[in-house]
Formats: C-alpha cells, sequence, structure tokens
C-alpha cells in the first residue's frame, strides 16, 4: 500500500486513527467536567496501566474535551528527576492564571491569584521565579498559599484557581501523566489539597495517570484517596474494540483484513494499543492490499518483532543498567509474570540486599513494579519474552 496514506500512528501519545474502546471512560469524564462547571462533587480519574496502553493518548483526549468545553486546562509530565513538585505546580498554575488573564471578564481576579501564586513560589525558592513571566506588577500576597505545608498551600492555590473559574461558569482542568514519579510526600499533599478542594465544591479537576501501582501508592499516601478518584485499568483492549482498531482506519482509505489476518494480529498482538499500532502499520507498508491477507500479516510479522525488539524493548532494556538487568534476567528466565520476590532473590543468587537496591532503582526508572506486597513485575506488556531471546539465562 501506499506508504505515504498509512493511517497507523505507534508511538509515544500519538493520537490514534481510531481511538477505540474508550467509550465509557469518555462518557465519565464528560460527566466530570459537567458536574464540575456546575460545582457538584464528583470523583476525579487516575488512570492506570501497563506501558503503551494508552494512557496519554486518554489524558491528551480529555484535555481536548475539557478545552472544548471552555475549561481552562494544562498537560504536564512529572519527570523522574528532582524538581520540586511546588516548582512544578507554580508552573501549571502560571499557564492557566496567565490565559485567564487573558480574558477581560477574568482579568483583574486572575492577576490577583498571580499574587497568591507568586507567594506560594516564593516558599519554594524557586530560582527563577524572577525569571518567569508574571506580567508586570504582580506582588506576592502573604499569607495565601505560603505556610509552608504542601498540601494546605496547593489547596489554598487550587481554591483561588477555582474561585475565579466558578464566578464565570467555567472550570479548570489539570492533566498530570507518569504520576508515579512523585513523592510519597507530595503525593501526599496533592490528593490532600484536592480532598479540600472537593469539600469546598470548587470547578478544579486534576485526571492524573501513571502506572499499575499508583492506585496502591495513592492509598497508601492518604486512606480516603479511594474515595476521591475513580481508579480507570487500562489494558489489553477487548477484542471487538482490537478489531476496531485495526480495521477502521485502513476500511476508511478503502482497504479490508480477511478474518484469518485480523484474527492472527489480535492473537500476536495480545491486544495492546502501542502492538496494534505497529502491527497495523508494518502490514499497511508491506502488503499490496486492498485486501490483506494471513499471509502479510505473516510476512509483516517478521518485521513487526524487529522493530519492536529494536526500538520499543530495547530502548527500554538500555534504560538499566547491566547490574540493573540481571534482575531483570533473573526475572524473565522465571517464566511469566508477576514474580514472587522471594524467588526472584533467589534466581539472582540469593543477595538479598543487592536486590533490594537493584529493585529500587528499576521501580525508580519505571521499568518494574510490585503488583502486590513481595510481587513484582515487568511494567512494559511482553518483556520477559524480549529479555529471554536476547539475553541468556544467569544461571547456565
Ligand atoms: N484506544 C486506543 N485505540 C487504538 N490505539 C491506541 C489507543 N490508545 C492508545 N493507542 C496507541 O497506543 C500507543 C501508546 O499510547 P500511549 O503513549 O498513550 O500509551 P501510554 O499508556 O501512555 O504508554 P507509556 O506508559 O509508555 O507512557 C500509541 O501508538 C497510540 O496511538
Ligand atoms: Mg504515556
Amino acid at each position: 500500500m501506499n506508504r505515504f496514506q498509512n493511517p497507523y500512528a505507534p508511538g509515544a501519545g500519538t493520537r490514534p486513527p481510531e481511538l477505540a474502546g474508550r467509550r465509557h471512560e469518555i462518557e465519565d469524564f464528560e460527566v466530570l467536567l459537567a458536574k464540575a462547571r456546575r460545582a457538584a462533587p464528583e470523583r476525579s480519574m487516575l488512570i492506570t496501566g501497563l506501558r503503551g496502553v494508552g494512557k496519554t493518548v486518554l489524558l491528551n483526549e480529555f484535555d481536548r474535551l475539557a478545552g472544548d468545553s471552555d475549561f481552562f486546562t494544562n498537560f504536564r509530565e512529572i519527570p523522574p528527576d528532582a524538581t520540586t513538585f511546588r516548582t512544578t505546580t507554580t508552573e501549571i498554575c502560571r499557564k492557566v492564571l496567565l490565559a485567564m488573564s487573558r480574558r477581560e471578564q477574568l482579568k483583574a481576579a486572575a492577576q490577583a491569584a498571580l499574587g497568591v501564586l507568586k507567594s506560594f513560589s516564593l516558599v519554594a525558592r524557586v530560582k527563577d521565579v524572577a525569571g518567569m513571566e508574571w506580567s508586570v506588577g504582580i506582588e506576592p500576597v502573604p499569607g495565601k498559599a505560603d505556610s509552608g505545608d504542601l498540601s494546605e498551600d496547593l489547596a489554598d492555590l487550587f481554591i483561588e484557581l477555582g474561585v475565579v473559574a466558578r464566578a464565570h461558569q467555567t472550570g479548570v482542568a489539570l492533566f498530570l501523566d507518569e504520576v508515579q514519579n512523585l513523592s510519597a510526600e507530595d503525593l501526599s499533599a496533592l490528593i490532600m489539597a484536592l480532598h479540600r478542594v472537593n469539600q469546598k465544591s470548587m470547578p478544579v479537576i486534576v485526571v492524573a495517570a501513571g502506572l499499575p501501582q499508583l492506585p496502591r501508592l495513592a492509598a497508601e499516601a492518604q486512606s480516603y484517596a479511594e474515595r476521591l478518584f475513580r481508579f480507570v485499568r487500562l489494558g489489553a483492549l477487548p477484542a471487538e474494540a482490537a478489531a476496531e482498531a485495526i480495521e477502521l482506519p485502513a476500511s476508511r482509505l478503502g482497504a479490508d483484513y480477511e478474518p484469518d489476518a485480523l484474527e492472527a494480529i489480535l492473537d500476536a498482538s495480545g491486544r495492546y494499543p502501542y502492538f496494534l499500532q505497529e502491527w497495523g502499520s508494518k502490514v499497511w507498508d508491506i502488503a499490496p492490499g486492498p485486501d490483506f491477507t494471513l499471509e502479510d500479516v505473516q510476512v509483516a510479522g517478521v518485521e513487526v518483532e524487529a522493530a519492536l525488539d529494536q526500538g520499543f524493548f530495547a530502548v527500554r532494556a538500555e534504560r538499566a543498567t547491566e547490574t540493573e538487568r540481571k534482575l531483570m534476567r533473573a526475572m524473565a528466565w522465571l517464566g511469566e509474570g508477576p514474580y514472587r520476590w522471594a524467588q526472584v532473590v533467589d534466581a539472582f543468587g540469593g543477595d538479598l540486599k543487592t536486590c533490594s537496591v537493584l529493585t529500587d532503582r528499576l521501580l525508580k526508572k519505571g521499568l518494574v513494579y510490585r503488583p502486590r506486597h513481595a510481587e513484582l513485575d515487568f511494567t512494559v506488556p511482553h518483556f520477559a519474552p524480549f529479555i529471554r531471546r536476547h539475553y541468556p539465562t544467569l544461571r547456565r
């Protein structure tokens, strides 16, 4: 087929040609928006799932919907490095308030709130506060959002945003991606702040996304987290949605899959969104079309596997140091996860201390997670077979 017309979108956060199987989540979010606008209490959403299941794409879609509903929005990926959360939230709120102050009716209130934000940022001694674009004449407002207690200060700040938005029948929607990168303290502060904002019925929504351990981290941070968030767990798509993700983009361009060809793709991809895009894309590029056959899929399979091995999997495996990779090898050669911690230690050679240190580092790098207490698994689907294909077992 014509490669220039290839509709599929393998990548990170790249909008798929067909956003399959997300009707319920989108409807839930629309309800959340409508309720937030009326300042009626509703649980926010916490989206979790393994790598490549479509968390970022869904968060982006929510961002777009919120924007269409005239909400003020901001999307932020929490970096794994040491920037403080106060600095990150300063940036987020500053962007929102500057957008608000560009509207004539909101200008005065937004400028006042910028003063509160400035006090908030001064607590962190944010290095480049002076360099930030504050618009002229913004003075800090002492006594607001500057107590030094992040949860209280964040709540003050979110309430400021909410008050400005509410006066003009709109709201604020903030989207945080890779939230597992927050420290336990920061996550706890965020949850406590949202709790207070909820109690005050403010039109401020925070939708968070991250790896599967998040609900547990959130619950550990604050026991009422589950009453504050609706947990949305993304994984492999149901068969019907996976078929739509593959078939619809092609059929819109006049190409079709034979049933056994489609079946083979759903099987080999495990119906994971990222893998589906990669399969669709490779079949499109190599097959003459316009009808895709099982043979096309088999031929493309070699290329898909090579592309995943050299790209998707290799990039992640190389994020680990050689010693960290040794632990991943010990895991992978046990078979499919989740792995019992005691078994991993044993397979690694029994050195508990080294194992713990390496696990912590892999957790920080987002390569493994703890599905349950004393268990470990890879965050990347189909990662164990990749490791087994490319790295020999530790015990030879
Ligand atoms: N609902 C969907 N239907 C079809 N394809 C999808 C869907 N959601 C995501 N995809 C595709 O899956 C791939 C991965 O999406 P995305 O980057 O959002 O995943 P992620 O969960 O954020 O992964 P990571 O944890 O690595 O950040 C992209 O190529 C995207 O186009
Ligand atoms: Mg993502």
